[in-house]
């Protein structure tokens, strides 16, 4: 029953047929999406990577293979040659942009059958997506995943294109190679000539990039696959890409533009969408005062107000007793939120302890007044002036938390994000970018009781800082960025360390010893002493990216073979056991 294609060409592809070939002879290859049996003709919707057109098969035109088509089922490969025509009037099918013509079958080879597919290969299906990983191949042939894989491929294509423009060369650093020091645990491969000893797999090419500058590339970028071994989320992966660059004699400003004008012309290249540039810039500081975050998304407002200074005097024990301590109070104002019931504030109250707040104090600005149960601590005056500070308008909800700048900001920043979706605030066919600058160098590691790189050690410090790194480094901004792109970090980098003094110092101010520092990145070290150039770079999330291009809401609809929560590939059962002999050969025992 199957046959070969012999003797046949593929001439078109399906989803491209329109009234400019009726006549013509031509010659089809694809899947069934389905075969329907009408009055004596059988009617195949024919799918190939472009699309669908109809077949229509009758017992006048073609007897010998009105039998063949019979025995057809979905996702049977096929081969059909035949005349394009016009569609009767009034069955033409508006809905597929093949819906004007249809093919007239004259011959017909069935290639190859199939089972019946898991699930209906198309799209906007209601199944678990363990059984879409399960079966991937079936699940990228629905067009919604194909379109994703296409415009994976063209945003790749306008990256190369653009870089290559720029001067940029793409150069491939090393998969085996020793740990980078991005803050994730490492996916390590052990060697089977070194007894013992271990490759990481890189959680990106930094430290290569960089020697590149030492080696005179000027422009280098990689479009790069990056393992990272952490919790997983809806958009991370424990293998990603990243759109790697770096670039000698460079300042903060310069890579920040050349990063501008890559997106805009990937968005140009890809869903034609003209992006306006320069895109704005939050410091980190102003980013957590207004956002609580420092990834804010900024399509919708809900900002957080302080009010410590009002707190500070008020009868309130909880917000005058935070304040006292340190603390702040800080409030968002949610648009027409004094409907909410008791309920709908008690949820919003567990939320906000989940985040590690102690409480959640609101005022609720309704037609008859002010209902809040803290109210009678506050004078009148001090009430006006909170809701002037917050903006609040009648109908509107005011929530508080009071507590240590960080509790404050986390909480509030991540209710107004829980708030927005609630209420439906988040503009969906808008795209907003904004750059978080002057990040500081370093963050106070309370469990290793030190300060740590925010970044990564190789970070430059701003100039002017430069004095406090000894006395108050946590204060130290670094020449740090972050491009983010509603609510999601899109990309990272900075102007790195060339100096060697100033390398110095910043181990120093982390506590790695000179030994240490040799130890990890001696081969970077070494390299420096031999005339660095000034240099930077950034990283961008592609697969984060290309999410966003594509309105996915996950990284694992924009991955062709993507890993699952737990990282586990479903098609493959990757990770597996491996046999003894292997295991013996890498001088490996487990302890399970
Ligand atoms: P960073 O660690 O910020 O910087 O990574 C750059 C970008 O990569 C994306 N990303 C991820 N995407 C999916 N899954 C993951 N697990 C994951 N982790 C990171 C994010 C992020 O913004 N070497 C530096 C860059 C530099 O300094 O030039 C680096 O890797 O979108
Ligand atoms: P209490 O005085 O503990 O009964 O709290 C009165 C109100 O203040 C309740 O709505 C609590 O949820 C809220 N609350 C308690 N602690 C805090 C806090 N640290 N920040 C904001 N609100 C709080």
């Amino acid at each position: 029953m199957i046959n070969t294609m012999e003797g046949l060409q593929r001439t078109h592809f399906c989803g491209v047929l329109s009234p400019a070939e009726a006549g013509q002879e031509i010659t089809v290859m694809g899947w069934v999406q389905r075969r329907r049996d009408h009055g004596g003709l059988i009617f195949i919707d024919l799918r190939d990577r472009s699309g669908l057109v109809q077949v229509v098969f009758s017992p006048d035109t073609a007897p010998d293979i009105f039998h063949d088509a019979e025995k057809v089922r979905g996702e049977y490969v096929l081969a059909v040659k035949g005349y394009v025509r016009r569609r009767p009037e009034g069955t033409e099918n508006p809905n597929l942009k093949t819906g004007e013509v249809e093919v007239v079958a004259q011959d017909l080879r069935i290639l190859n059958t199939a089972k019946t597919p898991p699930f209906y290969i198309e799209d906007g299906i209601d199944v678990d997506e363990n059984l879409r990983l399960r079966y991937r191949y079936l699940d990228l042939r629905r067009p919604e995943m194909r379109n994703a894989l296409e415009l994976r491929h063209k945003a790749a294509k306008a990256v190369r294109d653009f870089l290559d423009q720029k001067g940029f060369w793409e150069i491939e650093t090393p998969m085996l190679t020793k740990s980078t020091p991005e803050g994730a645990r490492d996916y390590l491969v052990p060697s089977r000539v070194h007894p013992g000893s271990f490759y990481a797999l890189p959680q990106s090419p930094q430290l290569f990039k960089q020697i590149l500058m030492v080696s005179g590339v000027e422009r280098y970028f990689q479009i790069v696959r990056c393992f990272r071994d952490e919790d997983l989320r809806a958009d991370r992966q424990p293998e990603f890409t990243q759109i790697d660059m770096e670039i000698s004699f460079v300042t903060v400003d310069d890579v920040i533009r050349i990063s501008e004008e890559m997106i805009q012309h990937v968005y140009r290249q890809t869903t034609g969408e003209e992006l306006n540039i320069p895109f704005p810039r939050l410091t980190h500081a102003e980013a957590w005062e207004r956002y609580g975050s420092d990834k804010p998304d900024i399509r919708y407002g809900m900002e957080l107000s302080d009010i410590s200074d009002i707190a500070r005097h008020c009868k309130f024990k909880v917000f005058r007793a935070a304040v006292e301590n340190g603390g702040r109070v800080k409030g968002i104002c949610v648009p027409d939120g004094a409907k909410f019931s008791r309920k709908e504030i008690d949820d919003l109250t567990v939320f906000a302890i989940n985040q590690g707040a102690k409480g959640l104090a609101y005022l609720l600005l309704t037609s008859e007044g002010i209902k809040s149960p803290i109210a009678k601590f506050f004078t009148e005056g001090e009430l006006q002036a909170i809701i002037d500070r917050l903006k609040g308008q009648t109908g509107d909800l005011l929530l508080f938390v009071a507590d240590s700048d960080d509790t404050v900001g986390t909480t509030l920043g991540r209710l107004r994000e829980h708030l927005a979706r609630k209420l439906d605030l988040v503009p969906h066919n808008t795209n907003k970018f904004v750059w978080i600058v002057d990040f500081p160098l370093l963050e106070y590691d309370p469990e290793e009781k030190r300060y740590v790189a925010l970044h990564h050690p190789f970070t430059a410090p701003k100039e002017s800082d430069l004095p406090k790194l000894a006395s108050d480094p946590g204060s130290v901004k670094s020449k740090a960025y972050d491009l983010v792109l509603n609510g999601v970090e899109i990309g990272g980098g900075s102007i790195r360390i060339h100096r060697r003094d100033i390398q110095e110092k910043v181990f120093a101010a982390i506590g790695i010893s000179e030994q240490e520092a040799r130890e990890k990145f001696g081969f970077l070290l070494d390299a420096f002493e031999y005339g660095t150039p000034p240099h930077g770079g950034i990283a961008f999330g592609f697969d984060r990216l290309v999410m966003l291009l594509a309105r996915c809401n996950t990284i694992r609809d924009v991955i062709a073979f993507p890993k699952t929560q737990s990282a586990t590939d479903l098609m493959t059962h990757a990770p597996g056991p491996v046999d003894a002999k292997q295991l013996k050969e890498l001088h490996i025992k487990t302890t399970i």
